[in-house]
């Protein structure tokens, strides 16, 4: 069969649209994997335990006294929400045990018992659970 220019025009725009479709179906299906790594824990731990110098963590300053009432309210749902996932590595009965103690002490601080700054810094050993729980 002989193509006419017009039928050899729509033969290459169908062409061009497969392959439009196609990049951007792997565009999406890139973003849609790129949430998955950034796991709960990772987005807790941004915002709630990784601080700096200049800007310090919520669970730096509630270890340090220096937390304010909203503060420490909306640390007792980070470490709430830690405490309902599961560990990426390592065991379940340790996560978890860190993580009870995390919630006592903030829970502690909220009453406004001094005594639970101490308690955080022995519960948010970040290194220890690092090293047991983080994954390669
Ligand atoms: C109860 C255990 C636990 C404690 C305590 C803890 N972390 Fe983590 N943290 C984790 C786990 C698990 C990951 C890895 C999450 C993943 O990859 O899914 C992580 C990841 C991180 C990350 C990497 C996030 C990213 O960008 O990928 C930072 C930064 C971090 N933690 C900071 C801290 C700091 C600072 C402390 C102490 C103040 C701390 N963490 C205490 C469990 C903990």
């Amino acid at each position: 069969m002989k193509q006419t220019p017009f039928q050899r025009k729509l033969i290459v725009c169908a062409a061009l649209a497969a392959l439009g479709l196609s990049v951007i179906g792997v565009q999406v299906s890139r973003a849609a994997a790129k949430p998955e790594k950034d796991s709960d824990i990772t987005v807790i731990m941004k915002k709630a335990f990784k601080g700096s110098k200049t800007k310090p963590s919520l669970v730096k300053k509630a270890q340090d006294g220096q937390a304010s009432p909203e503060e420490l309210k909306s640390l007792l749902e980070y470490t709430q929400q830690l405490q309902k996932t599961k560990p990426p590595k390592g065991e379940v009965k340790d996560w978890d045990e860190r993580n009870t103690g995390m919630v006592a002490a903030v829970e502690l601080l909220v009453k406004g018992d001094k005594a639970g700054g101490a308690a955080l810094k022995t519960s948010a050993d970040c290194k220890a659970c690092h090293k047991l729980h983080q994954p390669e």
